[in-house]
């Protein structure tokens, strides 16, 4: 798996190599990351400078060590000595210089992964990786920086970070320390990243990478919706299903930071870790910094077979072990339903008919505790609001689990309202500074994670409830990002946002040790901090609080480049939407919703005898389909998504896929399914799941599709609505694995002319459900 052949370094994975060697000078030169090199000659790789450069420092005049830094990929850099491509370090050395000079000193090959006990580190209990840790040293002081390799073999994953240890006497400063960073050839890529907001997380946005240095990253103390820490940097014409990418991606939920630099000599440089941004570290003699652990894949084959890399590593060695291939239950959430507005009488029922139609969990979502009767108090308080549950959380608990139904809770544990009773007893937990008015958001302040008496109130209030409400579940909320950065608890408030971090996780994984089969899902206003170092502690996210199903195909196929279905949480509500104002049919809220963990989010007493039917027979459906659904392959589609998008699940034998149409079009043209990963020797039967087309769709046009003429306007229509559906167009044929990749031919959609029960009749936001099986 990791070779060292001196000079050379090679780490492999199943079909990946990533190589460097050191330099005369003892620097790295990055040789290549990408598809499996079989010849073990490796010095075809070599940068092949053959005379001087015009322009550029050489390291050291003298025969062999002449090296011009600036012209050769490196593998990590140091500052100031003649290479000026963008450093991914920057400290303040005892000289109180800004130059640094590492250069080889040892190296180390072990079995497994170096574990973290702060950050959240992967599992390595496959037994499939090994770590390579080479150790640099500075040429002038004793400062020494690891860089921490590991392949995971079976998931084509190189995972990175970077140790630096100060054996000076003085204490050094550090103001930048990149978890990874390396060079390779060309300026002929893009950037993909994952951008938005509230409401509208992870839209897949390409930008040219030109000349200068181009950087994701985030400052509001969460990785945030803003800017999600997934980046992939796709060689021009890279699709779905071609061309060569990188992906890179940070297990840690604070401050991120990619950059791309493209240099004037065709390098580029790429580099990730923990934003420099306010950042300023002190490291004590005899110290150790850590960074955060980054994860890298490349791809031959395009974005899809970059993404399963991504998602089985997720799977595989990152989430909780005990939720490892274990499929996730169905969920009842309270809020969208009731918000603040309930009581005991109102949850029962909503949960007594969410179990008649197959639900399986339970979720008390914010409101249960204190004065919260609405967003402006009660964040810190633990005590339960016995006029809404009048046999507390235990009562409710036990009679959801006498119903056959597991409970769960909302917590948002980092939080607190000025208005609560533990800001008036304790207002030094909260984060301001003395002689500012903290700003305010969603009229809450943060706890300081970092005060060590903080977390050990917010653990032992939790585990009181966990232990109380026998709880299954925790959904862990942050609502507001990072303002008036200050704790007495640091030397230094540059080391404010990761210590911040590191409390975080301090709690989350005594929690988590405490309490390992609590099923955790975290949420930040929704997907806010949608990343992989929350998913080592909660196996799932709660996606977006748009649960439109339209504008939700772009949230989760954004979310998708870097994380898998089973960590996507997905719930379907009421409409029209209660953000877009859009009508859609209950079947598209679940033909979306499907795509992930499934769950819903309203009050069933406002849904007709139709969608209730439909309800129950989407959850069968989905309980048959669980497993694919959550942990098969997924793809996605090159398409016009502004038109109509696909999304494709597949394991073993059989195949789900979802047709939506966005946007219907005039007199649309005839149409194919493209079914990916069939066998072209196999055979399979297709067949797309049953919908019924309400009335009302057609309004006033009713009166070309039935044999009596009816009039929308008219109480007989409306009375009708109640006991008749037409039926839509349902397709079911065998079709041989090499058709079904070139493309099914489907049944015609409607084109303006007039129904009947074999056309496929989808309009705005239609959609259907094909599953595909091998035939036997
Ligand atoms: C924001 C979350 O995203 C919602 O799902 C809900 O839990 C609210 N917070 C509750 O305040």
């Amino acid at each position: 798996m990791i070779k060292f052949n001196k000079p050379y370094f090679v780490i492999e994975t199943n079909s990946l190599t990533y190589a460097f060697k050191t330099l005369a000078t003892g620097h790295l030169e990055h040789l290549y990351f990408g598809d499996k090199i079989v010849d073990s000659d490796l010095e075809f790789l070599h940068t092949k400078l053959t005379a001087k450069a015009r322009g550029v420092i050489d390291y050291l005049e003298e025969q062999g060590r002449d090296i011009p830094l600036d012209l050769i990929p490196l593998e990590f850099s140091s500052s100031g000595k003649g290479d000026y491509k963008l450093s991914p370090i920057e400290l303040k050395m005892p000289d109180q210089t800004f130059v640094s000079d590492f250069i080889y000193f040892k190296h180390e090959i072990i079995e497994g992964i170096l574990v973290s006990d702060k950050l959240p580190s992967p599992y390595d209990d496959e037994k499939n990786t090994q770590t390579l840790i080479v150790t640099l040293k500075d040429t002038k002081f004793n400062i020494y920086v690891d860089l921490v390799y590991t392949s995971f073999y079976d998931v084509d994953i190189i995972s990175r970070k970077t140790i630096i240890r100060n054996e000076e006497k003085q204490t050094i400063n550090l103001r930048k320390i990149m978890s990874m960073s390396f060079d390779i050839y060309g300026s002929q890529y893009d950037m993909l990243t994952l951008d938005g907001g509230a409401i509208k997380e992870a839209q897949k946005h390409i930008t040219p990478v030109a000349f200068g240095t181009y950087i994701n990253s985030s400052v509001t103390g969460n990785s945030s919706y803003k800017h999600n820490p997934g980046v992939i940097l796709l060689e021009k014409g890279t699709h779905e299903d071609y061309g060569n990418c990188y992906g890179f991606n940070l297990i840690y939920s604070g401050n991120h930071y990619t950059a791309v630099d493209q240099s004037s000599h065709g390098i580029l440089r790429v580099m990730q870790g923990i934003n420099p941004a306010m950042f300023e570290w002190d490291l004590k003699s005899n110290e150790f910094f850590e960074t955060p652990t980054t994860i890298l894949s490349f791809s031959s084959k395009g974005l899809n077979d970059l993404s399963h890399h991504m998602h089985d590593f997720v799977n595989k060695h990152l989430i909780p072990r005990q939720f490892r291939e274990v499929d996730r239950p169905i969920v009842i959430n309270s809020w969208e339903g009731f918000y603040f507005d309930f009581n005991e009488r109102k949850l029962l029922g909503l949960a007594k008919k969410a179990k008649s139609l197959g639900i399986e969990l339970f979720v008390l979502d914010d409101g249960w505790f204190s004065s919260r009767n609405n967003d402006l108090s009660g964040l810190g308080d633990y005590d339960v609001n016995l006029k809404k549950l009048k046999h507390g959380l235990n009562g409710l608990s036990k009679k959801i689990h006498q119903m056959g139904m597991k409970f769960g809770l909302w917590f948002e544990p980092e939080m607190i309202n000025p208005v609560s009773k533990l800001y008036e007893k304790h207002p030094e937990y909260a984060i301001k500074i003395e002689g500012r008015d903290p700003a305010l958001g969603r009229h809450q302040l943060i706890l300081d994670m970092i005060n060590p008496e903080v977390r050990k109130y917010i653990i032992d209030e939790i585990s009181h409830i966990i232990e109380d409400a026998k709880l299954d579940y925790i959904k862990w909320d942050m609502n507001r990002d990072m303002t008036d950065m200050f704790s007495k608890h640091i030397s230094n408030q540059g080391m404010f946002y990761h210590s911040y971090m590191l409390g975080l996780y301090d709690v989350l994984s005594q929690l988590r040790e405490k309490y390992p089969h609590i099923l955790i899902e975290t949420c930040a206003s929704g997907g806010n901090r949608f990343d992989l170092g929350m998913l080592r502690y909660g196996p799932q996210i709660w996606t977006s609080d748009n649960t439109d199903p339209i504008a939700r195909l772009s949230i989760q196929k954004g979310i998708s480049y870097f994380y898998p279905q089973s960590c996507i949480s997905n719930h379907v509500s009421m409409s029209p939407h209660e953000q877009t104002l859009r009508k859609t049919p209950i079947d598209t809220r679940f033909n979306v919703s499907m795509f992930g963990v499934l769950g819903y989010e309203l009050d069933f007493k406002f849904l007709n005898a139709f969608e209730i039917n439909s309800i129950k027979k989407h959850i069968e459906t989905y309980k048959a389909y669980r497993h694919v659904l959550q942990f098969g392959k997924f793809y996605r589609f090159n398409e016009d998504p502004k038109v109509r998008m696909n999304f494709q699940v597949s394991l073993d034998d059989t195949h789900v896929i979802g047709n939506y149409q966005v946007l219907a079009q005039p007199n649309p043209n005839l149409e194919v399914l493209k079914i990916k990963d069939l066998d072209q020797e196999k055979v399979y039967d297709l067949k797309s799941l049953e919908q019924k087309l309400p009335l009302e769709k057609f309004g006033h046009l009713i009166s070309h599709a039935l044999p009596i003429k009816l009039n929308p306007n008219k109480a007989l229509f409306r009375l009708l609505s109640r006991f008749k559906q037409l039926d839509n167009a349902t397709e079911e044929a065998h079709i041989s694995g090499n058709v079904g990749m070139k493309g099914y031919k489907m049944k015609q959609q409607f084109m303006g002319t007039y129904y009947n029960d074999q056309t496929r009749m989808l309009g705005d936001f239609g959609s259907q459900i094909y599953i595909i099986k091998e035939s036997r």
